[in-house]
């Protein structure tokens, strides 16, 4: 038999989940050369992940990424299948008998928890709720939140926690001519929100926050930041972190803040409180949130491996809104490995690893739920390049027979029974969300719920 990878002997991969590593994976193969032929399967029937459901509204620049996925999707040796959920709609193991490799892009669709009493009170909620529902992600659709007191607090100190402030603290002219979906824009249009704390455990030379996202928090219209003038000073070890390659950062940070400190305020409507070295350690409430109790922390440890360790001291502060946006999780798959602590499939460059630590054949995975939840969206392109890498690597040792692709995957495609969205499809979506957008000066109106989408292409819903 002819070579796999060759004209007569094409090279089938599945790939899991539409966001940045599912279409850098598809872009890796594609450029391999060789004769291949990609299906990415998708849960939703929009493409793009977090591209599309998690960066924020007011950060289009931030969506181009979409143009060359578009690109990639055009390519003749690329099959979108959407509104498909593996491990439901079909099976890994399915996949597998069809494919030659199937790669596991599927994110990290949940989250960490404070394992706090209180936590889950009515009124206090998870970022991944809060973004979902602003950037119109159907899981998220029917949420909602009370913004009708003054006083959110933000748990956690990175860049997904800034987006929700920034979203808190923005006026409504300042966000509706993005794509924030319609319902979310007239929630916030309402909001009696004055005050939003935005709460780490560790000091300010730890948070995670890039700088120009910080560096926005003192540029938006109605807010202005405040700092209490304790915060700028450092520990020995803290400053000693600024002063390393990988502080660089930080040490920018640190004269963001020292600014924000130094700025008289501004007397806008809202202002963000930026704390550090405290803990939640209670939420306590009637029924529904009414403040939080936090330790004081102070820092332990060489410089570069601080942590936070509690004080004693205690500190309540009345709130009736909070996010806990403390990082991201990653779901098992039915019938396949998983470590549940990391929330990540265990991998060895990329190929998923069997309880005993042996590679699993043709089984990979890349981006969030390889690495876990860091990371932006370039990040996801060399580890996709890498897990392609071992993809490629590992040809002689796959089952290299002849496979169906999803054409063998019975049911699937079949004719009354049609749930499958196609690239085609999607665009007859995307053309109808920009023209819903450009009747109100947004780039587009999204279709928040899965059975428009579906209406719109003819296909009944479930
Ligand atoms: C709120 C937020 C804002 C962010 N903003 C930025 C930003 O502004 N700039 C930046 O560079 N980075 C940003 N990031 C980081 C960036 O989004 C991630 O690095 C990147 O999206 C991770 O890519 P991924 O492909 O691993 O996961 P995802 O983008 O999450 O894609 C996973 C895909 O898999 C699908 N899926 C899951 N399970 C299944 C299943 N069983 N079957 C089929 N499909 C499935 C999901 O629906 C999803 O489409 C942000 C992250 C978050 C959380
Ligand atoms: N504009 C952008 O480029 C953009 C926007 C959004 C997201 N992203 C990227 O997406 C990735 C995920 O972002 P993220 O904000 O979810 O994660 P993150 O950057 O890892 O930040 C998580 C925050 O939660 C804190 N935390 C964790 N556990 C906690 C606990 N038990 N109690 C209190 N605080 C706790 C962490 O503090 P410690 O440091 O003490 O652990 C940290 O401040 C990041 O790589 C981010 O840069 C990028």
């Amino acid at each position: 038999m002819s070579a796999l990878g060759s004209e007569e002997h094409p090279l089938r991969v599945a790939i899991v989940g539409s966001g940045p590593s599912g279409f850098y994976a598809a872009e890796a193969l594609i450029r391999t050369g060789r004769t291949v032929q990609v299906d990415m399967f998708e849960r939703l029937p929009a493409p793009f992940g977090l591209v599309r459901h998690g960066v924020a509204p007011d950060h289009a620049k931030l969506k181009e990424p979409i143009r060359v996925y578009d690109s990639i999707a055009r390519n003749p040796q690329f099959r979108f299948f959407g509104n498909v959920t593996v491990g439901r709609d079909v099976s890994v193991e399915a996949l597998r008998a069809a494919y030659h490799a199937v790669i596991l892009c599927s994110g990290a669709e949940t989250d960490r928890r404070l394992g706090i009493p209180g936590e889950d009170l009515s009124g206090s909620h998870t970022a991944t709720e809060f973004v979902g529902w602003y950037n119109g992600h159907p899981d998220y659709r029917d949420r909602s939140f009370d913004l009708s007191r003054e006083v959110a607090v933000i748990i956690g100190q990175g860049n997904v926690a800034i987006d929700v402030c920034r979203i808190l603290a923005k006026t409504v002219d300042e966000l509706k001519h993005t794509d924030i979906a319609e319902h979310a824009l007239d929630a916030l249009a309402e909001s009696r929100i004055r005050e939003i704390h935005l709460v780490g455990r560790r000091g300010p030379a730890q948070a995670k926050f890039t700088n120009k996202e910080f560096r926005e928090l003192g540029e938006l219209v109605d807010c202005d930041p405040v700092v209490e003038p304790a915060d700028v000073m450092l520990g020995p070890e803290s400053l000693a972190e600024l002063n390393e390659r990988s502080g660089t950062v930080a040490k920018k940070n640190m004269e963001i803040l020292q600014g924000f400190a130094s700025r008289p305020p501004r007397g806008c409507r809202r202002r963000v409180f930026l704390r550090f070295l405290l803990s939640p350690v209670e939420l306590k409430g009637g029924g529904r949130l009414e403040s939080v109790v936090f330790e004081r922390n102070r820092l332990e440890g060489p410089a570069g491996q601080q942590v936070a360790r509690g004080t004693g001291q205690r500190l309540e502060l009345a709130c009736d809104l909070l996010f806990r946006s403390i990082g991201y999780k990653g779901i098992a798959m039915p019938g396949l490995p998983f470590d549940a602590r990391q929330g990540v499939f265990p991998t060895r460059d990329g190929r998923i690893l069997d309880d005993g630590g042996a590679a699993v054949p043709g089984l990979y995975a890349s981006g969030w739920i390889k690495r876990g939840p860091t990371g932006i969206i370039g990040t996801n392109r060399a580890d996709s390049v890498a897990t392609v890498g071992s993809v490629l690597a590992d040809l002689p040792l796959l089952d290299t027979g002849p496979k169906s692709g999803a054409d063998g995957l019975s049911g699937l495609l079949a004719g009354s029974d049609r749930r499958v969205v196609s690239y085609a499809d999607w665009l007859v979506i995307d053309r109808a969300e920009v023209e819903r957008g450009a009747a109100k000066g947004k780039p587009r109106e999204k279709f928040t719920r899965i059975g428009e989408m579906l209406a719109l292409l003819g296909i009944p819903a479930p």
